[in-house]
């Protein structure tokens, strides 16, 4: 018994020996070109496929991925952040994406395999040691939108359909960029921001900037430019007139309940007026308290939530907001947003 535990002290020590000289001496070939000896790509691929089966579950948060304004906004997401490594449907990888080790499949192989929720899963851990990154926000509901577009690829999106989705004019003006996703006639999951004042479009930018406020697709949109101009984009938005964009269709019992909500406190529940701060004719006024009149309601929905839950950061001011929202029922969320996307912006920036 003796002599065997010796042997296997001899061999740990041999093998800690080995390990050592491997990573000190830089015996491993850590080419690319090289690749991998047989039988490891297969074992690491494995391992990827057969840990997120373990690990991604089924979400009661899921939205209709069916909804085209989610598809659009997905679209416009993945073709800012992803497409430089899988492509667009019907693409072929550059010679340089193709040289990756492991090389990123194209789309229409990535996600062919996979449900909803294990996409919603990859997106938002990304695959160790790949290249596959995670999603960069701390909040994962924002992933939904590129799963649905994922689901559309899936079901065989032409590239013709995914070109109409996602060309943009050849930018002009700095903030063309961003109106591929905040022009009018945009997402209903992407608010307008003409109507905001430049001290809060610039508040926001740098929140997401640096993570206070949680949304991989914003973080991605805002790490595009440079930080410096920021202020300068913030007030060109600021400066286009607001153009309040369709009347939604709303319930008129809905409406009215919200404004109700919106109008006087609900002592019982310790909600206080919105209107006190967003108008119309607010009682205290700031250039931090945003316009909401015409955000769409499926964005305002999603905000409130946030904000109830404790989700939804900002600037220095978002306090008063969170412990505005903290009592809300889904029920209230649903009536404030009908409100809200009914009223016209009030243009007071
Ligand atoms: C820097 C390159 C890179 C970027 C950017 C990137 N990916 Fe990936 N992705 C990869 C690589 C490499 C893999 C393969 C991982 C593996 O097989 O181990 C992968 C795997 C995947 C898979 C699983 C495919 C499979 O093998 O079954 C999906 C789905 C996916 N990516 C979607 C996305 C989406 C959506 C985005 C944007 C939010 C994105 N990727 C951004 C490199 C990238
Ligand atoms: C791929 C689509 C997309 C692009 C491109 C994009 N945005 Fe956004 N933007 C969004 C979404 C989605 C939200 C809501 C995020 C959230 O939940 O906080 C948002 C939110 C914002 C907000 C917060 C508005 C509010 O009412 O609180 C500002 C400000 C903003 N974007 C500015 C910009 C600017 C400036 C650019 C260009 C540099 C830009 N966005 C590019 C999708 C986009
Ligand atoms: C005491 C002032 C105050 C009250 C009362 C208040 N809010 Fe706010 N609200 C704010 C501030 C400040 C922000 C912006 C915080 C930030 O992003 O830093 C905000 C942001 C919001 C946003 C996000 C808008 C966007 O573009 O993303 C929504 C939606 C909102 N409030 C709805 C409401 C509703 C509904 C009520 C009533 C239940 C309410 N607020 C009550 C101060 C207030």
């Amino acid at each position: 018994m003796r002599r065997v535990m010796q042997t296997l002290m001899v061999l740990a020590v041999l093998g800690a020996v080995a390990g050592g000289a491997v990573v000190g001496f830089g015996l491993f070939n850590v080419s690319a070109r090289v690749g991998h000896l047989p039988g490891v790509s297969w074992v690491l691929h494995t391992t990827f496929r057969n840990s997120v089966r373990l690990r991604a579950s089924r979400r009661d948060d899921m939205p209709d991925l069916a909804d085209p304004s989610l598809i659009e906004l997905g679209a416009r997401h993945y073709d800012a952040a992803c497409r430089t490594c899988h492509g667009a449907p019907g693409e072929t990888p550059s010679a340089t994406i193709a040289a990756m080790v492991p090389a990123p499949p194209m789309i229409a192989t990535a996600v062919a395999d996979w449900q909803p929720h294990e996409l919603h899963w990859i997106v938002s851990n990304g695959v160790k040691m790949s290249g596959m990154p995670h999603w960069p926000a701390t909040r994962d509901d924002d992933v939904w939108p590129v799963v649905a577009f994922l689901v559309s690829v899936q079901d065989g999106m032409p590239g013709d359909d995914y070109a109409a989705l996602t060309d943009l004019p050849a930018p002009r003006a700095p903030g063309d960029y961003c109106l591929g996703c905040h022009g009018q006639g945009g997402s209903d999951h992407v608010p307008p921001l003409e109507q905001q004042s430049a001290a809060y479009l610039e508040m926001s930018l740098r929140a997401y900037l640096d993570g206070t406020r949680s949304s991989g697709i914003m973080a991605h949109a805002v790490s595009e430019v440079p930080a410096e101009t920021l202020g300068g984009l913030a007030q060109w938005f600021a400066d286009r007139p607001a153009e309040g964009g369709v009347l939604p269709d709303m319930p008129a019992e809905r409406i009215a309940e919200g404004r109700a909500l919106a109008q006087a406190a609900t002592g019982d529940r310790d909600v206080p007026a919105c209107q006190a701060c967003h108008g119309p004719d607010a009682s205290e006024t700031s250039e931090l308290f945003p316009d909401l009149g015409r955000l769409p309601a499926p964005y305002l929905r999603t905000q409130l939530t946030l904000w109830r839950d404790g989700k939804r950061g900002g600037g220095p001011r978002a306090d008063l907001m969170r412990k505005a929202a903290q009592h809300l029922s889904d029920s209230d969320i649903e009536a404030l947003a009908a409100f809200y996307a009914t009223l016209p912006p009030q243009d007071g920036k």
